[in-house]
């Protein structure tokens, strides 16, 4: 007895039979919580794991044969335009941002007038479609890319990827995994000089895993 009938006692509320039971789920619950950071931070180092082998170890090669998807005809340049090797323009197909360069050599996608190869790439890039440019100084692209190469590259500004084009537009430096798609070129003899046209899109700009 305290004297005060009205004071809410245990008993009296009811509470003592719910709290056993209350108490056991929030203690599950507390025990369940503490594991949540560190299957956070498992999945995290997980993912991170797989990224970094894809990055570095399954970058896709480009094929040697590309199916083009056809695009409305477009006159990049005339062919004197690309007088030198690394000779570059870029150019739009139907909404395509691209750029067709001069090579020192032919690659699979590309055409050849006599000595003069050419190729032309999407500048999408990728990873995450920034526009990819040609930077032809390999020390910038060591300083800025961190990438070790003899020659002129595709590199994208964003993520710092750096792409190929002696290689068919394969990433071989940041993120992307995926080559440039390769544009369809063509030198057409029709008026009084010849001209560099573009035609066509790759459509799957991968072939097997490198
Ligand atoms: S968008 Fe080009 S590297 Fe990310």
């Amino acid at each position: 007895m305290t004297g005060y009938p009205d004071e809410p006692s245990d008993d009296a509320s009811g509470d003592s039979h719910e709290r056993g039971p209350i108490n056991e789920d929030r203690r599950r619950l507390v025990s369940w919580l503490w594991r949540l950071p560190v299957l956070a931070a498992l999945g995290g180092a997980g993912y991170g794991l797989v990224e970094v082998y894809r990055v570095h170890f399954a970058k896709l090669v480009p094929t040697d044969q590309p199916t083009f998807a056809p695009r409305p005809e477009h006159d990049v340049a005339p062919l004197a335009r690309f007088e030198a090797p690394w000779d570059a323009v870029t150019f739009d197909l139907a909404g395509l941002p691209a750029v067709a360069v001069r090579l020192p050599e032919p690659i699979a996608g590309g055409t050849s007038d006599a000595a003069t190869h050419l190729a032309a790439f999407s500048r999408v890039c990728t990873h995450q479609a920034c526009i990819v440019d040609l930077t032809t100084d390999p020390e910038a692209i060591a300083f800025a890319f961190n990438h070790r190469t003899d020659r002129p590259q595709l590199t994208c500004a964003c993520h710092y990827s750096v792409f190929d084009p002696l290689r068919a537009g394969r990433a071989v430096s940041g993120p992307a995994i995926r080559p440039l798609p390769r544009v369809r070129l063509r030198v057409v003899r029709e008026g009084a000089e010849p001209h560099v046209v573009a035609d066509g899109v790759e459509v799957e700009a991968h072939g097997v895993r490198g």
